[in-house]
């Protein structure tokens, strides 16, 4: 199985889903920004901080753009918001029929339809409170 996370910079949301699921699955896994803005780059220095007092360290990560050969790449493609989702489709390759999810659709008791953006709202220990949640039900549901 493989796994892409996917949100807009790739530099705060998808690469902490990458660091939080990986440590909890034989999955293969890799994350994308739709942007190209921080290509090249390692995750946020403030989201990486957060995520270091829980014990994750995703520090290895480098921040790359989504292109539409990750359709051929990957078994599933996760969002992290309906924008990202929509720009996701856009690059669709005819007749593929890859598996597109939003990251929330993995925690519905959150009652949250999308994992709001920590670099505009400065809450990283929000935004991993809610990808710990979504990651405990993707390992539920994929192993
Ligand atoms: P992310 O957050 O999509 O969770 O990586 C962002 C990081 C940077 C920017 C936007 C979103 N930016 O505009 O630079």
């Amino acid at each position: 199985m493989k796994v892409l996370f996917v949100c807009l910079g790739n530099i705060c949301r998808s690469p902490s889903a990458e660091g939080v699921f990986r440590q909890m699955t034989a999955a293969e896994t890799d994350s994308a920004g739709t942007a190209g803005w921080h290509v090249g780059k390692p995750p946020y220095g403030p989201m990486q901080e957060a995520a270091a007092r829980r014990g994750y360290d995703f520090s290895d990560l480098r921040a790359r753009q989504f292109t539409q050969s990750d359709f051929e790449r990957f078994d599933l493609i996760i969002g992290m918001d309906v924008s990202n989702l929509n720009d996701i489709e856009a690059l669709r390759p005819s007749g593929n029929a890859t598996r597109v999810k939003c990251f929330t659709d993995y925690a519905p008791h959150t009652g949250m339809s999308e994992v709001p953006d920590p670099y505009y709202t400065r809450d990283f220990d929000g935004a991993l409170d809610l990808i710990e949640s979504c990651a405990a039900g993707l390992k539920a549901e994929i192993g």
